[in-house]
């Protein structure tokens, strides 16, 4: 559910109005609720009491580094797939040890940052990053330990461009494959082999293919022991769902109970890396109405957001719910609107044919559930500057990503002396 609530008439986050955010920061710009994130790290932690565990928060799905302190202070750990996100890890302050690197396309120089920096364990996805790394960290004096990431070939039935798991995906290496690469790594001085690791996909909203990938996973440790490979760690990646249309996902409680049962059952450490869960619910893109354009067969209500601040419905056709600050009168009546960002494309909507309660130029509306993969994936396109965040913590909030100004984004770019 949402972390974003009516009180008295108004929307908020936790104790603030979100009328006043709007206010003082300007639209659009993204809040999320502290708490919310907070209680659902300790879902997971909580989940996975009794074995031991890591909870590897996936911050690709929001990297800010306020929410990346707030979970690195309760103990967290951290997915990261590039240098990039190497390095905003150890500035929020995680521990090396509990960094993970993944990622199907890791360069040299990337490998050697990660090493130097003592993070715990690299996720490979094929055999010619195995010897990359084996190469890279013997150069170095290191030895690197390593999970492989394996492909399950189950079905996770989510969107098509989210779903990695299944036999023909770019991700990690076919379940058949396995034991040979595992081989050719311990064949490797500067390698130690530690870890089974998959992710099958993204948004899932059933625990099956969960079940399906774990048990496999399972069995692989099992044969890998019996061929004198000592697998220690069970990395089941991250992946479980938040209810977009207000469908309900399975509770995080249900999730990390198989999870466990599978660490258990293969004498393995656990390491999960969500994401989405952790941060989507408490996640909303405040935008400011601009107008209400009556056409002859559509109404188009046109807003100060735009796809390159929220691109998820633009490109994998994604519901997120639309909220108006005031609330509605009750009984009041709704009618279908397409809401449109002010982009010169037609790929460049929120909403199509949905029906929200009257609004007018001035209003703002909350488009919830936009803490995840929201603004990690903005841009500057159109020239219009990132869009700023706003972290609340009960009844304070503060801006934890300013809006750059029109100096900041001219002045990124160069031009040479010869034009
Ligand atoms: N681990 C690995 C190796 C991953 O590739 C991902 C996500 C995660 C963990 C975290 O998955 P989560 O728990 O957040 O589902 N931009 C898309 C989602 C892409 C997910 C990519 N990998 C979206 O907006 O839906």
């Amino acid at each position: 559910m949402s972390d974003f609530a009516y009180k008295n008439g108004r929307l908020h986050a936790e104790g603030v109005d979100l009328a006043r955010i709007a206010e003082s920061v300007g639209t659009p710009v993204y809040v999320y609720a502290s708490h919310g994130i907070e209680r659902r790290y300790r879902e997971y932690a909580d989940g996975v009491k009794g074995v031991d565990a890591t909870v590897c928060y996936a911050m690709k799905a929001n990297d800010n580094q306020a929410i990346l302190r707030l979970l690195s202070k309760l103990g967290a750990g951290v997915d990261t797939v590039s240098e990039g996100e190497v390095r905003r890890a150890l500035a929020a302050g995680f521990d090396p040890e509990k960094i993970v690197f993944s990622g199907i396309g890791k360069s040299a120089e990337e490998m050697s940052f990660a090493l130097s920096a003592g993070i715990g364990e690299f996720n490979v996805e094929s055999e010619p990053e195995v010897d990359l790394l084996a190469d890279v960290a013997r150069q170095m004096g290191k030895r690197a330990k390593i999970a492989v990431r394996v492909n399950p070939d189950v079905d996770a039935k989510t969107h098509a461009k989210i779903t990695t798991g299944k036999k023909g995906n770019k991700f990690g290496i076919d379940i058949d494959q396995a034991p040979a690469v595992f081989k050719r790594a311990a064949a490797h001085a500067s390698l130690e082999p530690v870890g089974v690791a998959s992710h099958i996909g993204s948004q899932l909203t059933s625990l099956d293919p969960y079940r399906q990938a774990f048990a496999r996973m399972v069995e692989l440790v099992k044969q890998l022991r019996s061929e004198g490979i000592p697998i220690s760690v069970l990395d089941v990646g991250g992946g479980l769902g938040v209810g977009y249309t207000g469908e309900a996902p399975p509770s995080v409680a249900e999730y990390t109970e198989i999870a466990r049962a599978a660490a258990i059952e293969a004498g393995c450490r656990l390491v999960l890396e969500p994401g989405r869960r952790l941060v989507a619910e408490a996640g909303a893109l405040l935008t400011r109405v601009l107008y209400v354009k009556e056409g002859s067969s559509k109404t188009f209500v046109i807003v100060d957001a735009a796809m390159n601040d929220l691109i998820r419905p633009t490109l994998y056709d994604a519901y997120h719910p639309i909220l108006p600050v005031t609330e509605p009168k009750a009984g009041a009546a709704s009618r279908p609107v397409d809401v449109v960002g002010p982009i010169c494309e037609s790929s460049d909507f929120f909403a199509k044919e949905r029906a929200l309660p009257p609004v007018s130029a001035g209003d703002i509306l909350a488009i919830t559930y936009a803490g995840a993969y929201g603004a990690v994936m903005s841009s500057s396109y159109n020239a219009r500057r990132l869009v700023p965040e706003v972290l609340v913590r009960d009844q304070q909030f503060a801006v934890v990503r300013p809006r750059p100004s029109y100096e900041d984004l001219i002045g990124r770019d160069r031009v040479p002396d010869w034009l």
